[in-house]
């Protein structure tokens, strides 16, 4: 690639209370142990009452603008990525806009689920290289506490609230992102959705008695579908930047559960140490996922200055997206 993009700089916002597996115990028919088990999850945060998606957005935006030493005026694009929006219409990248003070400038929203950090980073390095754009301030953010069905064992225990934000800049030739393999099957939709609320079944009295404003999984079916998906998105990746795994200094997977992360190093055939998992103090985060563990491993010192590493995310559609990037280099 001629002119590439890169991340110049990361912030994550996490809410303030934290709902650990023995709070869990107290309120449905679960244990600590059930759960560190099964998903490796210990604790999560969930959000206050008056936090919603684009709050939790503006604070690790706020961080990524600081950390990539910009300001809201400079950036020329917005890319949200969550499945649950304050509302459905206005989009959370405008009310992002907005809060930020932002120019008057594109404002997206990108609906993949817990894919959906990993597209945005795809759109925004597309409108970088085309030349549409020359700062891209791309987050995900999800409040998925608020659809939850806090009485539903199998899948109360799984989720938490975060968000997480990457501003890109143009990169030098051979730096940056190298390679961006996407991917969605609609066959998917029937394992995990959230069924009422839109043009289909409209929000009524009925659909919130049958608990359709729920979200709604089928765990084991989106489990096998995870541990095929992710190592062969992952390996297309790397295919396309012509890297093969033992090229690869870090992995930063979707963390839904940590079984579904080793079982993806053992298939793609990088060791564990290389992959960074937080998965057990934030639960599933969905669109936030990806960007708070690659915030946290920069922060702990994982990542460095020309290390190649992967990003693979899974989620609802079914979609998936994995990409590559050579850390720094921004031109
Ligand atoms: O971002 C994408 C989001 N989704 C995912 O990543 C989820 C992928 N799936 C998974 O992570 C796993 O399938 C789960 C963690 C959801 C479930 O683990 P599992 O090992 O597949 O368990 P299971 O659903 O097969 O259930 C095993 C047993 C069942 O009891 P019986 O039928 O064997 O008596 C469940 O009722 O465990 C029971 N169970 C629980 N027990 C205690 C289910 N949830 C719980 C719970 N506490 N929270």
């Amino acid at each position: 690639m001629e002119t590439g993009s890169t991340i110049v700089g990361l912030g994550r916002y996490a809410p303030e209370r934290t709902l650990a597996n023995h709070d869990l115990a107290r309120m449905v028919d679960t244990t600590d142990g059930w759960i560190r088990r099964h998903t490796g999850i210990e604790e999560r945060r969930i959000a206050a009452a008056h936090e919603a998606s684009s709050d939790l957005a503006y604070g690790a935006a706020r961080e990524a603008l600081e950390a990539a030493g910009t300001g809201p005026s400079d950036v020329d694009l917005i890319i949200v990525g969550t499945a649950t929006p304050d509302m459905p219409f206005p989009n959370v990248s405008c009310l992002l806009q907005d809060r930020l003070g932002a120019r008057s400038i594109g404002c997206l929203d990108v609906s993949c689920a817990c894919s959906s950090f990993v597209y945005g980073l795809s759109v925004a390095h597309g409108a970088i290289v085309s030349g549409q754009a020359d700062t891209v301030l791309v987050v995900g953010t999800d409040t998925l506490s608020r659809i939850t069905n806090w009485r539903d064992r199998s899948t109360c225990v799984l989720f938490g609230d975060a968000a997480g934000a990457a501003v890109l800049r143009p990169a030098k030739p051979g730096s940056g992102f190298l390679s961006f393999a996407l991917g969605g099957s609609g066959q998917g939709r029937h394992h995990l959705h959230l069924k009422a609320g839109g043009s289909r079944h409209p929000a009524s009295h009925e659909t919130v008695a049958r608990g359709e404003h729920f979200l709604w999984m089928n765990g084991p079916e989106v489990y096998k579908f995870a541990v095929q998906t992710m190592p062969r998105a992952a390996a297309d990746a790397l295919r396309r930047a012509r890297l093969a795994p033992d090229d690869v200094d870090f992995v930063i997977p979707h963390q839904a559960n940590l079984r579904i992360i080793h079982s993806v190093s053992a298939r793609l055939g990088v060791p564990m140490e290389k992959f960074f998992v937080n998965v057990q103090r934030y639960g599933n985060t969905s669109a936030a996922s990806i960007p708070v563990a690659l915030y946290e491993a920069v922060g702990a010192g994982r990542v460095s200055p020309g290390d190649v590493g992967v990003m693979v995310a899974f989620g609802a559609g079914y979609t998936w997206g994995a990409c590559t990037i050579r850390w720094g280099g921004a031109a």
